[in-house]
């Protein structure tokens, strides 16, 4: 929650309702959509259930689930979560919320058994980017080249490591500190697509391209 809207009459209701402070809330539209009329970049914002839809894909995974893929979310104030390879995002919005906000207070969250399943730390799209390595960075975008997915996805092959770039946010395009961070960027799609659909039809991509699975359009 942003502290320049903490003092808004939505956010006050909202904070007396569930007992949290308005800073260990998460900024959600369906709540604070009044109060979010004075934040800078509004219509990309306030949508925790966009990266709790993409992150239940990514993670129910074959990719995921053998080791293959390593997910990272960058948020819009620049901290950077760290996924670790066991987690198991709670199906229920409701406990993923809790598991956030629970987040954003500790900077971990750890199994009953010790294991660490998220970390937040500082840290810009760019340090992020550095640190991850990887071989190539692909943006997807609808204002990206024209290709398709099964193309996109064949940039992965023959190299130690890519990274695809997906915008968890419902509209607008990336900002320019991420953009300039990003190789080619493609579009899959003549239609613009939720951040779920274009991480399953990426990551079934790569699950082919590993298994050595050819089929039509495949050169
Ligand atoms: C709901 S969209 C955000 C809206 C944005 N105007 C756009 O279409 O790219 C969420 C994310 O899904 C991905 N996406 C949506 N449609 C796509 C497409 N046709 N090709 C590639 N990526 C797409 C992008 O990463 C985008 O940031």
């Amino acid at each position: 929650m942003p502290d320049n809207i903490a003092g808004h009459p939505s956010v006050k209701n909202h904070s007396s309702r569930t007992g949290l402070k308005p800073s260990e809330m998460l900024l959600d539209r369906s709540y604070h959509h009044a109060a979010m009329k004075r934040l800078p970049d509004s219509w990309k914002r306030g949508r925790p259930d966009i990266v709790h839809f993409a992150l239940m894909e990514a993670l129910s995974t074959p990719l995921f689930l053998k080791g293959r893929l390593k997910v990272y979310v960058h948020t819009v104030n620049d901290k950077v979560i760290t996924i670790a390879d066991n987690l198991r995002v709670p199906k229920s919005y409701f406990r993923f919320e809790g598991l956030m906000v629970s987040l954003f207070r500790d900077r971990v969250i750890k199994s009953d058994e010790g294991a660490v399943l998220m970390e937040l730390a500082d840290g810009s799209f760019s340090s992020l980017v550095n640190d991850i390595g990887a071989d190539k960075i692909v943006g997807l975008s609808t204002a990206g080249v024209q290709s398709s997915v099964h193309k996109v996805a064949g940039i992965a092959k023959g190299i130690d490591d890519c990274a695809f770039v997906i915008g968890g946010f419902p509209s607008g395009h990336f900002s320019e500190k991420v953009t300039k961070n990003l190789g080619p960027t493609y579009s899959i799609s003549d239609f613009g697509l939720e951040a779920h659909v274009v991480i399953a039809r990426i990551l079934y991509e790569c699950e082919l391209l590993e298994e050595g699975v050819h089929h039509e359009g495949n050169e």
